[in-house]
């Protein structure tokens, strides 16, 4: 085995992606594969799913796709004894389901506050306790929870998400902090501003300029581009010291003040 085969390769690892289904999680999920994984990519789509399993297949990799939804407990559950009955454990768990809005903040219902609540947050400690307990069982694991720069620091117009990721960072840091010893490390990933899905109705143009005013590499991140921050808090070798941590992927956003 090569030296970087020792430190990054997953081979004979489990890997379950949730919002595996969407853009990030989806090119991660494609990373994990190409670096040895076998990948459950999950989420409530079947069709968004199928692209990412040609891809997959393509590079050679192994995954397949486990319907779930994670505003369910029960859902959840189900996954885990799925991918159980097929693979037989989980040793990384990515944590990428995520809604966004743009409603101004007096506008906000209480209906709204809790459906982005619980799929941004709620579905993360939901989804810890259960592969969490799966983990400690078999003495280890990755967890990488999907936090967002919005959670350093508030971002205008997604009062909500921002609110919500902000608590990302902070549960996972407690969860890296109760499992450090039992060798189950929980990290959160930072992405800055990547095109996708559940951004696209933000990103408009005013938003665009102040966006590239704000970030030094002066452009967008692509899904690709958080590769290898995932793989290295996947791997038991080489990210072994790594958690608790905000992994920040974001071209220099964060690093700004004016
Ligand atoms: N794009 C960015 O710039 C950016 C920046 C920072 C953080 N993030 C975070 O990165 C993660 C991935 O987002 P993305 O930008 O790649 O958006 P995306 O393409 O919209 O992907 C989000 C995924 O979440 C899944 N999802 C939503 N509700 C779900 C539910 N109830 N149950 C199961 N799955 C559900 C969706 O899968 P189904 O439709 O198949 O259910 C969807 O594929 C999110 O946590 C997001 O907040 C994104």
């Amino acid at each position: 085995m090569s030296y970087l085969d020792d430190l990054f390769s997953l081979k004979g690892k489990i890997a379950v992606v949730i919002g595996g289904t969407g853009t990030l999680c989806g090119e991660m999920a494609l990373g994990l594969a190409k670096a040895g994984a076998t990948v459950a990519i999950v989420g409530r789509s079947e069709a968004k799913a199928a692209e990412k399993l040609r891809q997959i297949a393509d590079a050679g990799g192994q995954a397949y796709f486990i319907s779930a939804d994670v505003t369910a407990r029960t859902s959840l559950e189900g996954l885990l004894e799925q991918v159980v009955a097929k693979s037989g454990r989980v040793d990384i768990l990515v944590n990428g389901a995520g809604v966004n809005a743009a409603t101004p903040i007096l506008d906000i219902t209480d209906e709204e506050f809790a459906r982005i609540l619980d799929v941004n947050l709620g579905a993360i400690l939901r989804s810890c306790q259960i592969f969490g307990a799966h983990m400690l069982e078999n003495g280890g694991g990755s967890i990488i929870n999907i936090g967002s720069i919005s959670g350093l620091g508030p971002l205008s117009r997604v009062f909500t998400y921002s609110a919500s990721k902000a608590a990302v960072h902070n549960l996972s840091k407690n969860l890296a902090r109760e499992w450090a010893t039992q060798k189950v490390r929980v990290n959160t990933l930072v992405p800055g501003f990547f095109p996708a899905e559940q951004n696209r109705k933000v990103l408009n143009e005013s938003r665009v300029a102040a966006i590239m005013g704000h970030t030094p590499a002066n452009r967008f991140g692509e899904p690709h581009e958080l590769i290898g921050a995932t793989l290295l808090l996947a791997s038991e070798n080489a990210g072994s010291f790594i958690t608790g941590i905000e992994m920040i992927v974001d071209g220099g956003f964060a690093a700004m003040s004016i």
